[in-house]
């Protein structure tokens, strides 16, 4: 058995059994070395021609297996006229599929048979359109799958522990400062873009309570 829960806004995670705090952040001061090294260089970054304005992340958690699969929408807005390509950043495991519709639910179509592409070592995600498309408001919506960190000081989307009467307890979290929440959801991971969040997740009635920094919505048995 597991609960789903739907928080209306959200900028961290906090999943699992909290009787302690957890362990005091070794990486916290650290945050911002190497943060500036690429931000001069185009490669990294993303253009503002595409802007955010809601974004709704659905999480399935299985953190025993250290992995979620995750299916996020990005409702946009085009601000730039005639773009080919949609470009986001990402650092998940795979991207199994990437679907566009306009604000009137019509598909967009993607190029074939290479409709997205992913560059690992720039951390990006390349939507390809079919041909150029109109100024307008878009939803795009990418199933895939993640890793849950086992090593914490990697951040993002990670598992940490506490101890209970010398019992060792598991709980997952996220840091996404400077740019980790691409690790956690295909996203426009650079601070000038601004959006509001509608995050659910799907997690083993074991581990509870949830905890986010909004008040949790629902919560369903599933
Ligand atoms: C996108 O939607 C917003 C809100 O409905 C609207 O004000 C704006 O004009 C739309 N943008 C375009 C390019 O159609
Ligand atoms: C925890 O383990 C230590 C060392 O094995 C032991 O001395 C202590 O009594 C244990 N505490 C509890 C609460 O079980």
């Amino acid at each position: 058995m597991g609960y789903m829960m739907l928080f209306p806004i959200f900028a961290s995670l906090f999943l699992g059994v909290l009787a302690v705090p957890p362990e005091i952040d070794l990486m916290a001061d650290s945050d911002i070395e190497g943060f500036n090294t690429n931000l001069f260089d185009p490669k990294y970054r993303l253009t503002e021609a595409v802007q955010p304005k809601q974004i709704s992340v659905d999480l399935d958690v299985y953190l025993e297996e250290a992995r979620f699969n995750g299916i996020v929408q990005l409702d946009v807005e085009t601000i730039q006229p005639n773009l080919n390509q949609i470009a986001l950043h990402q650092k998940v495991v795979s991207i199994q599929s990437v679907n566009i519709v306009d604000d009137q639910g019509r598909p967009v179509n993607l190029q074939f048979p290479n409709p997205f592409t992913t560059d690992d070592y720039y951390e990006i995600l390349i939507i390809n359109l079919a041909s150029p498309i109109d100024l307008g408001n878009y939803s795009i919506t990418i199933r895939y799958q993640g890793a849950i960190n086992l090593n914490q000081f990697e951040r993002g989307f990670y598992r940490g522990h506490y101890f209970l009467n010398n019992e060792t307890r598991y709980y997952a979290t996220t840091q996404f400062q400077p740019y980790y929440a691409r690790m956690a959801f295909p996203c426009f991971d650079e601070p000038q873009f601004k959006s509001r969040f509608i995050i659910s997740i799907t997690r083993d009635s074991t581990l509870s309570p949830s905890y986010s920094n909004m008040a949790i919505e629902t919560t369903t048995d599933v």
